[in-house]
């Protein structure tokens, strides 16, 4: 028996686990703090009703002979598919039913994707970025390159000729910097990717938080798109379903082999998303399910806008927020994004995530998430300006 040596390429720990276990020692030596969590991009608010009606209604199917159902389509339930069809088709992305994949979430299919590519392949990432992007091919013993997402180039990097790679990750609105490609910035890539024979792997899992009709939802509505990239989206972050589990993968026709391969990959290592769970993501786009998303989300870009203006009044510099639940801060002080999270979680009880966490481009910086509740998010506010306008 010989183990995967790879792994031991990893960090210890995954970031957020790390993050959990610091807080957790935390707070059993000072169980009379309360710690407010702005840390992880988890959702706060519970699923809409449309959605929590639609889960009832399956699960009393469940319950009847004539509707009860078993093993389901790998890929995903029609219903479904056809619901996610038509909300591309909004922003005039025809795609085909056999093109979307229903999955347990973005997070699985980022890392379940790489089965489909040669280790041999060198893989561009963004540095900082979301760090399932580069553990998931360190596992696999892939040549990662970092290109530089900074303050000089507001944290888009442009595709650099010279450099040759296969496989490019794109996450916009972008986790963690919040930062959002335009259509004219994404089109580069697309470019690039075309013309070096790339595919693009496109985490497009916050795109509802997109409010600027200008915006790219997916890499879909830019032309050539649908040649070279695959698309991952989450119920996660539009619709709460962090812990009910469920996301889509767009793998277009276009592609080449790359959609069979994936439909044999699924077919064979997946059992498919719980039939309950499928019609409650599928309420999410009625009418009913829309209306009260938005709701959701609004309040999540509210709290956005309280972090924000705090950082303001700091004059603390920062990025995103306007369309991502993210907000990228310059840790103040020249502070270590390590030291920033000690300094927050020891002074005011109060976790985000430091920005070396996400890569060395990462260092000095520190990520907030508007995922809280508001009061919690005021609370986190008030204990922030008065701690840092001392
Ligand atoms: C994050 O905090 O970066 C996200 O919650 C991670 C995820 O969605 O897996």
């Amino acid at each position: 028996m010989k183990l995967n040596e790879n792994y031991s390429n990893l960090k210890e720990s995954y970031l957020f686990s790390t993050i959990a276990k610091k807080v957790n020692e935390f707070s059993h030596n000072n169980p009379d703090k309360k710690i407010i969590r702005l840390g992880i991009g988890d959702v706060t608010l519970p699923l809409c009703k449309a959605v929590i009606d639609a889960l009832q209604k399956a699960v009393a199917e469940m319950g009847v002979q004539t509707t009860f159902r078993g093993y389901g389509p790998e890929q995903g339930y029609d219903f479904l598919k056809n619901a996610i069809k038509d909300y591309y088709k909004e922003r005039d992305v025809e795609l085909d039913p056999n093109e979307i994949f229903i999955s347990d979430g973005a997070k699985s299919d980022l890392g379940n994707i790489l089965d489909l590519f040669d280790t041999d392949n060198t893989v561009l990432v963004p540095d900082p970025v979301y760090p399932v992007y580069v553990d998931t091919n360190i596992m696999d013993g892939r040549n990662i390159i970092y290109i530089n997402a900074n303050e000089a180039n507001d944290f888009l990097p442009e595709p650099d000729e010279n450099i040759k790679a296969d496989i490019i990750y794109i996450c916009s609105p972008n986790n963690p910097t919040g930062a959002v490609y335009t259509k004219e910035g994404l089109k580069k890539w697309v470019d690039y990717a075309l013309k070096n024979n790339a595919v693009i792997i496109y985490d497009a899992a916050y795109e509802s938080f997109i409010t600027d009709a200008n915006l790219p939802h997916s890499i879909y509505e830019i032309e050539g798109g649908k040649d070279c990239a695959i698309e991952f989206c989450s119920f996660s972050k539009i619709a709460g379903f962090t812990g009910t589990r469920c996301g889509y993968t767009v793998v277009p026709f276009n592609l080449g082999k790359l959609n069979k391969m994936w439909l044999r990959r699924q077919t064979t290592k997946f059992n498919g998303v719980p039939y309950i769970v499928q019609r409650g993501a599928a309420a999410v786009f009625t009418k009913e399910g829309r209306k009260e998303i938005e709701e959701n989300l609004e309040y999540y870009r509210e709290n956005a806008k309280i972090i924000s203006d705090t950082l303001d009044e700091c004059g603390i510099k920062y990025y995103g927020g306007k369309f991502s639940p993210y907000i990228w801060l310059k840790c103040p002080n020249n502070m270590t994004s390590w030291e920033f999270f000690d300094y927050l979680l020891t002074n005011i009880q109060v976790v985000g995530t430091p920005g070396e966490g996400f890569g060395r481009n990462g260092e000095g910086y520190f990520r907030l998430t508007s995922f809280g509740s508001k009061e919690n998010t005021i609370e986190a506010m008030k204990r922030f300006k008065n701690l840092l306008n001392k």
